[in-house]
């Protein structure tokens, strides 16, 4: 009986030393000391054995279970480090490889050229407003001087959602929200969408505006000038000029067209400028006194500027990009280069 125990020692012994793997120990471990494993067995048969052999029979098991026990410990031991040794070589990490470059991104140059606009008009004490998009007749027309029938409204290819109710065409109408509901002194401006029915190489049916006013008594054709030279010298550069050309808009009297020397050829003339040495960037005026009345100022005690201009335009005009639709075909070759 106790030979039998000493062979089960041998054979597992023999068999666990031979053993080339993880696996084969783990098997090894299964076979004697699993569940239904051999040495297991003989355990739970222990009170088969005649209670004088019990004693040395018992004994002899105990110390062939551990015997085992701690072969199967060492040789998986041995078989794990191993292993782990042929993966820190195999997937070695080399912390001096370049990592993966993920592109920050940017704002969008329209956004880009509308922020740097604000900041200049707000270091001049203009605050900002906002207005609908989707806007009444009134405002957008009437209220500022285009009734129903004027020819003005031509110039402006309106999307009319009903009869009194569009798509704001410029950001004008805030001109008038804002003072129905303020009293002088203002000083405003109101970027934002405007729509027009329109697409071509300088036209497209959404684009973006600035409005700016300011409204006091004794404003001057004079203030008007020397902000929008602000403007252009902080946008453009101290050494472009302007020039206020006479213009007509309803809702400004008397109105002009405000073109600054060619960015490009600085006024020598070149194909950008048609060779006029120009650029036409902006409309403006002095508040029509109709259109104080529409808002509930006193013409006689308060005068005022306007002006508008087209975010993408400026941003053309800054870059010398000659196509409006680029800023909005998500071309990131084009948008990169901001
Ligand atoms: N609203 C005009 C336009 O869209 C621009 C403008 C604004 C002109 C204010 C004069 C005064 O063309």
């Amino acid at each position: 009986m106790l030979n039998d125990l000493h062979s089960i020692k041998d054979l597992a012994g023999d068999e666990i030393e031979k053993s080339d793997s993880l696996r084969q120990v783990q098997e090894l471990r299964i076979k004697y000391l699993g569940k239904k494993g051999i040495i297991t067995g003989r355990i739970k048969s222990l009170g088969a054995v005649s209670p004088e052999d019990r004693r040395n029979y018992g004994q002899l098991l105990n110390e062939v279970k551990t015997y085992i026990e701690d072969l199967l410990c060492r040789s998986e031991k041995t078989f794990k480090a191993a292993e782990l040794n042929r993966t820190l070589q195999t997937q070695r990490i080399d912390v001096t490889l370049p990592g993966y470059f993920i592109p920050p991104g940017h704002l969008h140059p329209t956004t880009q050229v509308l922020d740097e606009i604000v900041d200049v008009f707000t270091s001049l004490g203009f605050h900002v407003e906002e207005g609908p998009e989707v806007e009444l007749d009134f405002y957008n027309f009437e209220a500022l001087n285009m009734p129903k029938d004027h020819p003005a409204r031509d110039m402006q290819d309106t999307f009319y959602i009903t009869d009194d109710v569009v798509l704001r065409t410029h950001t004008s109408p805030v001109q008038v929200r804002i003072m129905k509901n303020n009293t002088p002194p203002l000083r405003v401006i109101a970027p934002g969408k405007v729509y027009r029915c329109d697409a071509d190489v300088t036209h497209i049916p959404m684009f973006h505006q600035l409005e700016g006013f300011m409204v006091d008594k004794h404003i001057t054709m004079s203030d008007l000038k020397g902000v929008l030279e602000v403007f252009i010298h902080k946008v453009f550069g101290t050494d472009t000029k302007l020039r206020f050309r006479p213009s007509f808009f309803p809702f400004t009297e008397p109105s002009a067209e405000i073109d600054i020397s060619c960015v490009i050829c600085r006024g020598a003339g070149c194909s950008v400028c048609k060779n006029t040495g120009w650029l036409e960037i902006l409309g403006a005026g002095m508040i029509n006194p109709r259109v104080f009345e529409m808002a509930g100022y006193d013409p006689e005690q308060y005068t005022g500027f306007a002006f508008g201009m087209g975010i993408e335009r400026v941003a053309m005009l800054k870059y010398g990009i000659d196509d409006i639709r680029l800023f909005y075909e998500n071309d990131k070759r084009f948008l990169e280069q901001f």
